[in-house]
């Protein structure tokens, strides 16, 4: 059996923990993994290499992926299915191992499924965002490199009292990220795109909490209202002086996580065995805390952050 594993959309840690885990019990049972490098158009363009386990072994605890990954929509062009049907078939790849996230999950498989390849998706995504599955591969990993960075900053906090912190971290227009990174840092305040909140609710919260203890933690995602201006805007509010971090594209490189990792671990001996033993294609999921196949398209549904969880973090009632 060859197996192609292609990564789609962002990247995260835990994919090349995946890559590693499958490709050793590939070997193990006589059959390979190549990979398409620059994800669809990468495919497109025929550009694949083998994956080897001693080639993977030096890559499985970083995050990111070592294989690279597109957000290019190429596959909408009308020539795409022939296309990848011919390179599919030149190097005689019997299934594929798709990873991404919300978007790819969505849109990708259908094609796949209509151009006759078998396919297995992996949810993979900081984001945590994926509908069906409690968790996607690289969240817990992003919450843990948010968690260092806010323990730096909170020496500071305890060294210099009376400051506030900012801390802004990735998720796009998904919440949940941000709201975990929230609860495990036990911020005084978290901001949401999905949820609005008041100015001077804010500005009050956060000098309340200076004045209690001796400092303000303030997290946000990335779209939440004026995430861009409040570090100018909540200081001149509060008189109080307050610098940001900025978590950006780290969060998803840096080390993968020991959940991530067995995660990882999970996620492919369900693949590799989904695609061995079975003709099915689907997505893997977790539920109930394992993994499992979850055949046919991913259901269209908005993820929304808890917000009882939200309210409490803020004080606010529910
Ligand atoms: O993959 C999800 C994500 O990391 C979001 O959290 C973020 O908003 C987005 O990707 C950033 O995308 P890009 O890398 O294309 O700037």
């Amino acid at each position: 059996m060859k197996t192609l594993f292609v990564v789609s959309g962002g990247d995260a840690p835990g994919i090349n923990a995946l890559l590693g885990q499958y490709t050793r019990l590939a070997a193990a049972g006589g059959d390979t993994v190549i990979g398409a490098v620059g994800g669809f158009p990468g495919l497109l363009a025929g550009d694949l290499i083998p994956l080897s386990l001693d080639a993977l072994i030096p890559w499985m605890g970083r995050g990111g992926s070592i294989l690279p990954s597109s957000r290019d929509p190429v596959l909408s062009k009308d020539d795409a299915g022939p296309r990848i049907q011919a390179v599919i078939q030149q190097h005689q790849v019997d299934n594929l191992v798709l990873f991404g996230g919300n978007g790819t999950l969505r849109h990708i498989p259908p094609l796949l499924t209509e151009w006759g390849l078998r396919w297995i998706g992996i949810p993979t995504t900081i984001d945590n965002d994926v509908p069906g599955t409690e968790r996607t591969l690289g969240f817990d990993s992003a919450c843990n490199y948010a968690y260092q960075a806010i323990d730096g900053a909170m020496t500071t906090a305890h060294a210099l009292r009376g400051r506030m912190f900012m801390v802004e971290t990735l998720g796009g227009f998904c919440g949940n990220l941000a709201l975990a990174i929230a609860q495990g840092a036990g911020a005084h305040a978290v901001l949401l795109p999905e949820f609005d909140y008041d100015d001077a609710w804010l500005a009050a919260r956060m000098k309340a909490a200076v004045e209690q203890h001796g400092y303000g933690l303030l997290v946000l995602n990335e779209e939440a209202r004026n995430a861009k201006t409040l570090v100018q805007t909540l200081p001149e509010a509060t008189g109080i002086r307050m610098r940001d971090v900025r978590l950006g594209h780290a969060q998803r490189g840096g080390v993968t996580s020991h959940i991530d990792r067995v995660l990882a671990a999970d996620l492919a001996a369900e693949a590799y065995t989904a695609l061995k033993e079975s003709s099915a294609s689907g997505t893997l999921i977790v539920r109930g805390g394992r993994v499992a196949l979850q055949t046919g398209v991913l259901p269209t549904v908005k993820i929304v952050p808890d917000q009882t969880l939200y309210n409490r973090i803020n004080g606010l009632s529910s």
